[in-house]
Order: C-alpha cells, then sequence, then structure tokens
C-alpha cells in the first residue's frame, strides 16, 4: 500500500495506540471501531424471521425450551468440552402450555457465553482465567441492565443474502420477498471468524414458486438456546490484530531496536455486534479475547474483566454503528413497548465536537459538570476519526477514567461512570440501574467548559497539570506524574507513577527512600496529598526549601469533605480542605484537597471487602450465567471474590511509554495537518 506520508502516519497513531493496549500500567487501545466496520450485521427478527409465528409453531418452541435448570455443578469441566456437540434438547411436560401473555418487565439481562469450536485449545491456567474474568463481567453487566426476555429459546437469523441466489421481488406474489433460488455453495452463517452452530439458527426455506406455497426446506430451524437474551461468542485467538507487531516494527523501528521488550503483542480484546432483533437490539456478538492477554505473565484477572465489560458494551449499543438505531422510550412505561425511533443523535456542538444529544446522557452530564448547558451532550472522540466521523468512546479529556473512554489504563483507575449508563439508557432497549454507577470524580462540578483544549492549559485547573511534576492522580489513591498522551491532544493530566504509585499498599513503603525524611506512610486508609513536608533537624535551622510533590500520608473522614491526615510520627490533625497545613516537626506544607477526599464513598482501595466494581444483586445470578445443558455453554460459577492486585509488569510498561511518547511528538505536527479545521474544542 503506498500511501501519501500523512496517511501513513496515521496508520502510525493507531498502532501505536494498539500496542499500548495490554500493558499494564498502560493505556489499553480498543480497536471496535475499526473491526466492526468491516462486519455486516444481519438485521432481522431474530426469533421468528418467517413472519410471525402460528400457534403451532409457538407450541413448538415452548415445547423445545428448557426448564430452568441449577445447571451443571460449579466448576466441572466442560467450559468447552464439545463444542461441535449440538443441544440435546429433549422435552418432557409443558406440551401445549404457553405461559400465559403477562405483560413484559425488564429483568436482567442474561448473557448466555458460547465457546466457538474456532478457539484456540487453551490450558487449564488459561481456561480459568478466561472464565473468572468474563464471569465477572457477565455478572456485572447483568446486574446493570434489564430487558425484555426473550420469550422462548434465543434462535438466531441467517442471513438471506447469503443462502438465497434470487428472491422474489413482485410485490403482489404471494412469495413476495421470500427466496426461489437457494446458492449452491451455502455452508453455513459466520461472525467474525465464528461459525455460528446450526442449532443456534432458525431454518430457511426455499419457494421455487412465485405464487405457489410449496416450499422445500434448505435448513430446519435449530434448537436455539434458551434462557438467554444475549448470545456471546468468545474467542480466544492470536489473530493479526492481537499481534501487529510487523506493523508495529515498521513505524517504531528506530525506538524499537534499543527496546527489544517492545515487541510483545497488543490487543487485549476486541467486539462486534453480529446480530439484531426487530427492536434494534443487538441479540448476538463476538469477543475476541488474544491469548496472550491470558498469559501467566501480563494477566490481571480486574483489567482482563473490565477489557470484557467495555467490548460487551460496544456489542450491547455503545457503538457509532448502532447509536442512530437506538429508541426513545421515554414516553412508554415499560422498556422496549411503544417506543419511536430517535433518528441521528449524533450532532456537532458550536466547537465541532461530535456529542450524543439524548436525554438520559445530557442529564447525566449536566449533574456531572453542574452546568445546565443544553449543548452538554455526551462528548466522542476524535482521535481515530476522520473529520465529521465519530468514534464509538467518550472523549477522553472530559470524562478520564470511563469505561468507554478510548484508553483503559490502570484497572483501579477505570469506572462505570453514570454517563456511560446513562448512555446504555438511551438506547432503549434496556433498563439501567442507574444508582449503580461509580463516581468519576474527573471533571466533578466543573462546568461546561471543563476538558476543553483551550481551558486545559489553564494552571486554576485541578484535575488538568502543566509542566513534568509529580503530584497526585486526582482520586488521590495514586502518586502521580504529569503526563499527556495522544487522546489528551497537549492536555496533561497526572497519571499513576510506574512504580510504588498506590498509598493504600503497604508493601509500597518497602524501599521507598527518604521516607524517614517526608515521613510518608503507606496503607490501606493512605491517599496522596501535594505537600513539601521535610523533617526538622535539631542540628540545622533551616533547610534548603524543597519542590512539592506527591506524598502517602494516612487520612480518616470526619465529615462529608472533611478530614484528618497523620503524618509519620504525629498525631491526627485536620486538614481544610482547599486549604494548607504544617505539622509539627516538619517544615513546608501539606495541601489539603478540597472535594476530592471523604465525598465519594466508592472512592477506595480495592481490596477482598471493597471491589472496584458494583457489588451486584445476585438474586438472578446463577439463571443469568448458568443453564448448562450443553458443554460449551459456559458454565460459569457463582460469584468469586475479586483477589488481590497482581504484580504489574514494570519493564514493559516503561517500554512501552517511551514508545509512546516517542512517536506521539512524531505525529502531533500531522495532527494539525490533517484537522485543517479547528480541532473540536478548540478557542473560541
Ligand atoms: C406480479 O405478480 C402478479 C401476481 O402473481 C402477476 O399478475 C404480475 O404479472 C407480476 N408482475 C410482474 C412484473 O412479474
Ligand atoms: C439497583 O441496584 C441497587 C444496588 O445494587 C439495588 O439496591 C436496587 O434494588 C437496584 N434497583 C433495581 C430497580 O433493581
Ligand atoms: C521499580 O521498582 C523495581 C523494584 O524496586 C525496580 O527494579 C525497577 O527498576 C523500578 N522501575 C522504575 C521505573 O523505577
Ligand atoms: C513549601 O511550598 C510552599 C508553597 O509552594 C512554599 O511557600 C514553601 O516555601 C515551601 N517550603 C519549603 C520548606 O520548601
Ligand atoms: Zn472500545
Amino acid at each position: 500500500m503506498a500511501l501519501p506520508p500523512p496517511q501513513r502516519l496515521w496508520v502510525g497513531i493507531v498502532v501505536v495506540m494498539v500496542v499500548v493496549v495490554e500493558l499494564p500500567g498502560a493505556l489499553q487501545k480498543c480497536i471496535f471501531d475499526e473491526v466492526q466496520a468491516e462486519m455486516r450485521v444481519v438485521r432481522a427478527a431474530p426469533i421468528y424471521p418467517n413472519g410471525p409465528p402460528s400457534e403451532a409453531r409457538l407450541r413448538a418452541l415452548a415445547r423445545r425450551e428448557l426448564p430452568p435448570t441449577s445447571g451443571k455443578p460449579p466448576g466441572q469441566p466442560g467450559w468447552r468440552a464439545s463444542p461441535l456437540r449440538s443441544l440435546t434438547v429433549k422435552q418432557s411436560s409443558s406440551l401445549g402450555k404457553i405461559a400465559p401473555h403477562t405483560p413484559p418487565s425488564p429483568q436482567p439481562i442474561r448473557i448466555q457465553t458460547w465457546i466457538p469450536r474456532e478457539s484456540e485449545n487453551l490450558s487449564g491456567a488459561e481456561n480459568g482465567r478466561l472464565e473468572a474474568a468474563v464471569e465477572e463481567a457477565v455478572r456485572i453487566v447483568s446486574s446493570l441492565l434489564s430487558v425484555n426476555r426473550v420469550q422462548g429459546p434465543l434462535l438466531l437469523s441467517r442471513d438471506i443474502n447469503k443462502y438465497c441466489k434470487f428472491v422474489w421481488r413482485n410485490s403482489s406474489a404471494i412469495n413476495y420477498n421470500r427466496c426461489g433460488r437457494a446458492h449452491n455453495n451455502y455452508r453455513s452463517e459466520t461472525c467474525l471468524g465464528v461459525t455460528i452452530p446450526d442449532d443456534h439458527l432458525a431454518g430457511c426455506d426455499i419457494y421455487p414458486e412465485a405464487d405457489s406455497p410449496r416450499k422445500t426446506v434448505l435448513r430446519p430451524d435449530g434448537g436455539g438456546l434458551p434462557h438467554t437474551d444475549f448470545l456471546l461468542y468468545l474467542h480466544v485467538q492470536s489473530t493479526d490484530k492481537c499481534r501487529a507487531e510487523k506493523v508495529l516494527k515498521l513505524v517504531l523501528s528506530p525506538v524499537l531496536a534499543d527496546l527489544p521488550l517492545c515487541t510483545q503483542p497488543t490487543v487485549a480484546a476486541y467486539a462486534v455486534h453480529c446480530q439484531t432483533d426487530s427492536h434494534g437490539r443487538p441479540v448476538a456478538g463476538v469477543v475476541v479475547i488474544c491469548r496472550h492477554r491470558l498469559a501467566e505473565e501480563t494477566y490481571t484477572h480486574q483489567a482482563t474483566a473490565q477489557a470484557v465489560i467495555h467490548e460487551l458494551f460496544h456489542a450491547l449499543g455503545f457503538s457509532k454503528d448502532l447509536f442512530h438505531t437506538w429508541r426513545d422510550c421515554s414516553s412508554s412505561s415499560q422498556v422496549g413497548v411503544g417506543c419511536a425511533a430517535r433518528g441521528e443523535v449524533i450532532h456537532p456542538d458550536g466547537w465541532g465536537q461530535m456529542r450524543i444529544y439524548t436525554q438520559s446522557v445530557i442529564s447525566a452530564l449536566q449533574k456531572h459538570l453542574a452546568s445546565t448547558d443544553p449543548e452538554l451532550g455526551g462528548p466522542l472522540e476524535n482521535l481515530d476519526v476522520l473529520p465529521g466521523g465519530v468514534s464509538s468512546h467518550w472523549e477522553s479529556r472530559v470524562l478520564q477514567g470511563s469505561i468507554m473512554a478510548a484508553a483503559l489504563e490502570d484497572f483501579t483507575t477505570v469506572r462505570i461512570d453514570p454517563v456511560t449508563l446513562a448512555a446504555l439508557q438511551d438506547t432503549g432497549w434496556y433498563t439501567v440501574n442507574l444508582s449503580q454507577a461509580q463516581s468519576l470524580v474527573w471533571g466533578d462540578g466543573e462546568g461546561a467548559m471543563f476538558g476543553s483544549l483551550s481551558t486545559c492549559q489553564d494552571s486554576s485547573s485541578s484535575f488538568f497539570c502543566t509542566g513534568s511534576a509529580l503530584g497526585c492522580h486526582f482520586r488521590h489513591l495514586h502518586k502521580g506524574e504529569c503526563q499527556t498522551d495522544p487522546y489528551l491532544e497537549g492536555c496533561q493530566v497526572y497519571k499513576p507513577l510506574k512504580n510504588r504509585s498506590e498509598c493504600w499498599k503497604r508493601e509500597n513503603s518497602r524501599g521507598s527512600a527518604g521516607q524517614a525524611r517526608t515521613g510518608e506512610v503507606f496503607g490501606f486508609d493512605s491517599r496522596c496529598f501535594f505537600t513539601n513536608l521535610t523533617r526538622q533537624n535539631q542540628s540545622q535551622s533551616v533547610l534548603p526549601s524543597s519542590s512539592v510533590e506527591g506524598r502517602c500520608y494516612r487520612h480518616r473522614c470526619t465529615g462529608p469533605n472533611r478530614y484528618q491526615i497523620q503524618v509519620s510520627g504525629c498525631d491526627w490533625v485536620d486538614c481544610p480542605a482547599g486549604g494548607t497545613m504544617q505539622i509539627k516537626g516538619y517544615q513546608g506544607v501539606v495541601f489539603c484537597p478540597d472535594r476530592r477526599l471523604c465525598l465519594y464513598p466508592d472512592v477506595a482501595p480495592p481490596s477482598g471487602d471493597v471491589n472496584i466494581f458494583p457489588v451486584p444483586n445476585t438474586s438472578d445470578h446463577s439463571e443469568t450465567v448458568t443453564s448448562g445443558q450443553d458443554g460449551t455453554r459456559s458454565p460459569l460459577r457463582p460469584t468469586t471474590e475479586l483477589t488481590a492486585v497482581t504484580g504489574l509488569s514494570f519493564a514493559a510498561a516503561v517500554c512501552v511509554l517511551v514508545a509512546v511518547m516517542a512517536s506521539y511528538r512524531k505525529c502531533r505536527s500531522f495532527r494539525a495537518r490533517i484537522h485543517s479545521a479547528p480541532v473540536a474544542h478548540s478557542d473560541p
């Protein structure tokens, strides 16, 4: 491909970001948009593709449906026992008994996972990791989203363009829009490299004459999947997209020459939705998990679970290919009933920033930024996007740390925020338990202009920073270093340090040089404070002044936004939010952050009893994820507690950071060129 120089560089940016994906502590990039763009989605009524079902057919389906079972005992082998074995659906009872028609009320979405036969054979350990991460992701998503459940087993549609060579187009013919001739070489339905088992698919018929009901069955109906509202094909692979290292070498060879560690595989996961139902709701999707992600050295349970949640949210509706099919159910009492098409929901604001304008998103963002500005739709990332296009991620300057930002950082800093949940609510397909949103903190109460390129350099902002100073990550659980990344477009924020960043980890105090001098204390209740405290020495009366940096001291809450701190060897003292204070025996001051501590009950270190994710209501959980009649549906086990953080791959993270910084400088001038129009959010 002989691209002109600017585009070649553009590819460069993309690839660089892809590279960053995986390494703990560095950015993770999602390539959802690239992948979904290559997909042809089957849009149909998946359950009854041949028109409204007759009563006999409904009865037949009801007969097939399995009663809820307790499933297999937890943890038994069979996670991928026999992908090829079809569901053996033997039914007794309930013949002719169709459930009485009750108005649907939304219930937690049942996400069924299925490992396709194309998936790579995993070792026992890899399997265990995969199972744990996906189980957690599914549990969390189904505790957040409710749907009008699919009645009867879920059956996906076949793509008429694939199996049919010729469709009757005479609108007055009886067989209008039905298939007249089959393709001889029709084999099966696929989605992102996954062959969909016939058993998951509705059948299809051929009508050889335009006006005769005579038909031949090309494929019979499959059994479908009972108790399933969304079918997740979980494909573990080592694809080119996972690797991307060849391209990486081309682009970064000068940098990489010195950094052999950087030739690691890259992308963590990606996803597509494959099929939507008659209301437009996605009912099936593929999440590809890159196998290297499950390798012991790089595996982090929470980061993998987060990546799966991120991809699931895309596949469930947070996608630029689905934004225009969202439905407005605000005038309807029940989700999914009596809803109207929303039409286009993405529009540029006054500065050219593309935003999602739907009611819950606008309200959530207005509430978050404490502004009534009606222009505050959900801002979409503009980086890997052509002018006028949109991406399926939030603008990271405005919603830094959101699960749906393009770059997922250290898992302890990623949140399932209110604006993301509002967006899922506004799809019209789900009832979302908004009370489970996690505090984003970032930008809270900062007003409509927060995150704009014109204001982020403003030194009065307590979220952005300038220079290369040391300080605190904005949630004050981590020390930070003032840095940028390509998505910040020149704005800078305090990002967690590569090493010993967490104030809440007691083990970080080990070997921390100069602790005696600075009075630092690490531990579960320690937080990061901007300070230049130095212990006074009896012999020296005045020390040279030292610069302010982020350090860890203990804190305890005495009220909302009110707290005390404790420096090593000293008493607890009040730290007035927004003010400074001095500590006896030390010279210098501690700055007491305003509206960051003792205000957000859910901002806490990850630990055995304080999860980084909301604790789900487990009432429906077992049914949600286990109905294991067949080996390949994941026998997901009951909730397991999050385990402690595993170690980070420091060397690799640092090395990639170097690569990013170097290439980023190279790319910036180019960015200015491609956005010949002023970049969104530039100076008014
Ligand atoms: C369409 O079908 C009707 C009814 O079968 C028939 O009378 C008519 O000639 C057909 N029209 C065309 C253009 O084939
Ligand atoms: C939403 O989640 C909260 C916290 O888990 C729970 O207490 C509440 O009952 C849920 N609300 C609904 C409507 O499910
Ligand atoms: C991080 O800490 C480890 C162990 O203390 C050390 O070997 C490594 O060099 C440190 N890395 C950086 C970037 O400081
Ligand atoms: C600590 O920082 C404050 C504010 O920047 C400064 O006024 C003071 O001189 C510094 N003190 C020492 C001992 O460095
Ligand atoms: Zn994504």
